[in-house]
């Protein structure tokens, strides 16, 4: 059985002092325990947001990371950094990342090694434009983001990552993929993910569906069998709509 995820990101949200707040406003909700829940805010955030949340049972994780542990990289971020705060997660190839700031696929690979070695779990994001769902062309090209980012590791390895489908049109669009349209990529994603590592690593790897989740649509998501959890974007800066995707009927 895999153990669900819903993970908050908030992207470039929230100053210090708001981070602790929405922190402290999850951290006093009743939140449903059957998902893992995780939280990640900015970097500056993670330090204090990790202290707040250490006692509970809500999870740490950052929006990016360098495959190096230190050097002359300015404005980077480590892997030993993200553990010395209390991660325990790192979402790599956000799409918005590869759009605004040239992430390539070779990088995704380098840190998703790089995040593993470290013992941090990659939350590793996919999805096509627009252009390619109309054209149907989104299988050749997640295929190619899964395959590119899964390079020499280990069976054992990937089955412990996490994979997000996150079709660029849903993001922050308030346009969800249908319930259809995002169970069959994440099947497509597990299919093609058996084809590398095997079959029990398929079976084992989570895969998230991210796009303008919210707490109307996120029962009937979550009730796909394809569909392991949710990456929510801008419903996650709420305290009260990110406790009800995360209470989601089941
Ligand atoms: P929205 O939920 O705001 O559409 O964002 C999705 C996302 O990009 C999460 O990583």
């Amino acid at each position: 059985m895999r153990k669900p995820i819903i993970a908050g990101n908030w992207k470039m949200n929230t100053d210090l002092s708001r981070a602790c707040e929405l922190t402290e406003e999850l951290v006093g909700k009743e939140l449903a325990t059957r998902a893992e829940v995780i939280l990640c805010p900015p970097f500056i955030s993670l330090a204090a947001v990790g202290e707040r949340i250490a006692d509970t049972p809500l999870k740490l994780g950052a929006q990016n990371m360098h495959w190096e542990e230190s050097g002359a990289f300015t404005g980077e971020i480590s892997p030993t950094m993200l553990t010395s705060v209390g991660c325990e997660y790192v979402i790599l190839g956000h799409s918005e990342r590869r759009q605004l700031f040239s992430e390539t696929d070779p990088r995704v690979n380098k840190k998703a090694k790089a995040a593993l070695d470290h013992g941090l779990t990659p939350i590793i994001c996919v999805g096509e434009t627009l252009r390619q769902r109309e054209e149907d062309e989104w299988r050749g090209h997640i295929e190619s983001q899964v395959k590119a980012a899964l390079i020499n590791l280990s069976a054992e390895e990937v089955a412990t990552l996490v994979m997000a489908y996150e079709p660029i049109w849903a993001i922050g669009t308030g346009k969800t993929a249908t319930v259809e349209q995002a169970n069959e990529v994440c099947r497509f994603i597990r299919v093609t993910i058996e084809t590398i590592a095997g079959h029990d690593a398929a079976e084992a790897v989570r895969i998230l569906y991210g796009g303008s989740v919210k707490p109307d649509n996120v029962s009937a998501l979550m009730a796909a069998p394809h569909i392991d959890g949710a990456l929510v974007g801008g419903a996650s800066l709420k305290a009260g709509d990110f406790a009800a995707v995360v209470n989601y009927e089941k």
